[in-house]
């Protein structure tokens, strides 16, 4: 089947792009590598920031400001006041589309604090906001005739010279490995936080693929060192305390029932001032027993309901152990206005992508709202972009290389274990490229990252049976993991100073002299160049250049 629109990710950000890339007679497709119902988006519970009221000029401007204040230097402003500017039009699309937020007794969209921020502009739909957003968009998108090809790993990029001619994608199903032709393609499959297995609010799959796919195409990944913990996750399982809980008067306490931060400082903030105490062998718990159950239960019913089920706490007597845990990453791959990249007919939106919007540290809140904004500019670029264009050819040359990789993962057998080196991959992660960095962490997680890509060309499956085999898909996740995971480290030993969501223990100030985007590019199969991003007019006569050439 051929498309002329390609959408890889099943958030908010690859909804809304299929939904306006969508026409009554093209053909739209929506790739996702597993279950749609379990995105990040579906899991992002506390809500979408927004002023409501688009004339209140004063409101927009202070949603700007605390969003470029929280990216430390590194924001793009246009970007920001982009996405700030369209936000009271997108939560009534959302709205247009069956996206119920919870309301006043007067009907009125009613909002809640979120850490950062100046004023309570955080609509939300309970606790299970994501979940509520991308169900009426699934709803939506079907209803348009965008067609779902679930179950898809995307192993590359296929290219025509420096122009998008569609996606070489395993399926799952049988391990074939398939080309889906389309004039043009959307990057939308989220960020890389699930390489901090063990540590991180993201399904196990969120190992950052589409990254490794875009930097195998010789696109360049910006701001990869900046992972954003999230203060809050379930001590045992991991799992998202959604912010709302804080948002909602909740505190945060130590075994001594003392509170020791501004619950609703910015992430980064509350997520070092908890490891500190953790570091000092003390527990923290979350603590909403003041806010009563009928609060909790009407305000907060997914957490209540979780607690129980998962830890047997009743939170409304009880306290929860929580832990920071890694949740969302600011880097990706690099977009200019807005949503472009530079190869012909690709556009980037989400958590894969880093358009400037969070730069340093993204304000919560934000990604579902950058996600539903971006993603409805990379659909509205994608579609025109479409229209004036034909299909290019396949160079089937590189279907048979990913043809010849997976065959090669089958054809030998091995005793390594890939799933304990994710495993410790995460743990190696967690230690050393976390919450606080040195550059002696960051060396030994290079070493071993180092080790591990080497290990990666020997590992086979030990089942060889086609259908549905999951470790044919974990290998090909692994070797995505080590050349995020290296991305990131390297970025993180460049930046020798804190900054944003970037914290170096020995380098605790932030430099102005590196109020600069650090980006990433493959000088060839597997070695990594890492520099700061040169001026943004060198930048565009780069592109000039490229352009001329191609
Ligand atoms: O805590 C939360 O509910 C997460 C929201 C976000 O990351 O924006």
């Amino acid at each position: 089947m051929i498309y002329d629109v390609v959408v890889v990710g099943g958030g908010i950000a690859g909804l809304m792009a299929a939904i306006e890339a969508k026409s009554s007679t093209n053909r739209v497709a929506i790739i996702t590598k597993g279950n749609l119902f379990k995105s990040n988006s579906s899991l992002a519970s506390g809500g979408i920031n927004s002023v409501l009221d688009p004339y209140d000029y004063v409101e927009i401007r202070k949603h700007i400001n605390d969003t470029f204040t929280s990216a430390a230097g590194l924001g793009d402003k246009k970007s920001i006041e982009h996405m700030c500017k369209q936000a009271p039009r997108i939560i009534k699309k959302l709205v247009s589309f069956g996206v119920e937020f919870d309301k006043d007794d007067n009907g009125v969209i009613v909002q809640r604090s979120f850490g950062g921020g100046s004023a309570k502009r955080t609509c939300y739909v309970g606790d299970k906001t994501g979940a509520a957003i991308t169900q009426a968009l699934i709803k939506h998108a079907k209803s348009l005739g965008v067609q779902f090809l679930v179950n898809n790993f995307i192993m590359n990029l296929a290219l025509h010279h420096s122009k998008v001619s569609g996606v070489i994608s395993l399926r799952r199903f049988d391990s074939s490995v398939v080309v889906y032709p389309a004039k043009a393609v959307i990057l939308a499959g989220g960020g890389y936080a699930g390489i901090y297995r063990g540590f991180s609010t993201n399904a196990v799959d969120y190992t950052g693929d589409l990254l490794a796919v875009a930097l195998r195409a010789g696109l360049r990944l910006q701001d990869m060192e900046f992972v954003q913990f999230h203060p809050t996750g379930f001590a045992k399982s991991n799992n998202l305390v959604s912010e709302a809980a804080r948002g909602e008067g909740g505190y945060l306490v130590n075994d001594e029932g003392k509170r020791f931060v501004d619950e609703l400082e910015r992430r980064d903030i509350v997520s070092r001032a908890i490891a500190e105490q953790i570091e000092n062998g003390k527990k923290v718990f979350i603590d909403l027993r003041h806010l009563g159950k009928e609060l909790i239960e009407k305000k907060l019913p997914s957490l209540y309901k979780n607690a129980f089920l998962q830890a047997g706490i009743d939170l409304s007597e009880e306290l929860l152990p929580i832990k920071p845990v890694a949740h969302y990453t600011m880097g990706g791959i690099e977009a200019s206005n807005g949503v472009n990249t530079d190869i012909k007919g690709l556009f980037v939106c989400g958590e894969c992508a880093a358009n400037g919007v969070h730069g340093a540290n993204r304000l919560g809140g934000n990604s579902l709202l950058e996600g539903a904004v971006f993603g409805e500019l990379a659909g509205i670029r994608a579609l025109a972009y479409s229209r004036a264009k034909d299909f290019y050819p396949i160079d089937y040359s590189k279907v048979i290389k990913d043809i010849e990789l997976v065959d090669k993962i089958f054809d030998k057998d091995t005793s390594k274990n890939f799933n304990a080196m994710r495993i410790s991959l995460g743990n190696m992660m967690f230690s050393n490229v976390g919450i606080k960095r040195t550059q002696e962490g960051l060396e030994k997680a290079y070493d071993y990252i180092s080790y591990l890509r080497s290990e990666v060309p020997t590992l086979h499956c030990i089942g060889k049976e086609r259908t549905n085999n999951v470790e044919l898909v974990s290998i090909l996740e692994l070797r995505n993991v080590t050349e995020i995971a290296e991305a990131v480290i390297l970025s993180a030993l460049k930046r020798e100073e804190s900054r944003g969501a970037h914290f170096r223990v020995d380098h605790e100030e932030t430099n102005p002299k590196y109020a600069e985007s650090i980006v990433v590019q493959e000088l060839k199969k597997g070695i990594l160049r890492v520099f700061f991003k040169e001026h943004k007019l060198l930048y565009k006569i780069r592109k000039i250049f490229n352009a001329k050439t191609n």
